[in-house]
């Protein structure tokens, strides 16, 4: 069954520019691309993206635009999952498939929505296994792990509010200490972020 965003490229590109620039329609896209469970945690990851750029002195709205985005590609299927990998970045098809999701989002918003911001397509990439130091990547990556719909109330936020980097170090040190998997943050990362 086709979704609204299948049919976006349809679109004038005044109209793609309308959605684009108006939360409130891109937010009902976004909605209609995913779980409502998974929605609440887009958009509570897009609130705390903003709120943790202007700690930092970072664009808001475009810190909030990728947290919305951030897990658009997460609920489309395997085969196509792996289709844009083949076809994109196919060193990527080997990783796990809690991974996958993050690094086709990248060419999954290029293509559907026409998002051609580097910035934001780098931090989606980049937002389950933290490959990038950008502050976009670390505050989108912090945020997706600590939005308030995953109920975990710890020092992390309180931490990013003042430094990204020492609160990305503080969620992995968590990973290590909780796993047996010392010295592995991705596996770590993996068994702790099923919802990611
Ligand atoms: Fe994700
Ligand atoms: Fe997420």
């Amino acid at each position: 069954m086709s979704k609204p965003i299948d049919n976006f490229h349809l679109l004038s590109s005044k109209q793609r520019r309308f959605i684009l620039n108006n939360d409130e329609v891109l937010i009902d896209l976004v909605r209609s691309n995913m779980s409502e469970r998974r929605f609440r945690h887009s958009l509570g990851t897009a609130e705390l993206c903003k709120e943790l750029a202007l700690c930092h002195h970072y664009d808001p709205h475009k810190a909030w635009l990728t947290g919305l985005l951030h897990d658009m590609a997460k609920e489309i299927p395997p085969e196509e999952t792996n289709r844009y990998l083949e076809y994109y970045d196919p060193e990527k098809l080997d990783e796990p498939d809690k991974v996958k999701h993050s690094h086709v989002g990248k060419y999954y918003l290029r293509e559907k929505l026409h998002i051609n911001d580097k910035d934001i397509l780098n931090a989606v990439y980049n937002h389950t296994v933290l490959r990038s130091n950008d502050k976009l990547s670390l505050i989108t990556y912090v945020a997706d792990k600590r939005e308030p719909n995953r109920g975990i109330n710890d020092e992390v936020v309180a931490i990013a509010r003042k430094d990204l980097k020492k609160a990305v170090e503080t969620l992995i040190n968590k990973w290590k200490e909780k796993h047996e998997y010392k010295d592995d943050a991705l596996k770590a990362y993996l068994k702790d972020n099923d919802n990611d």
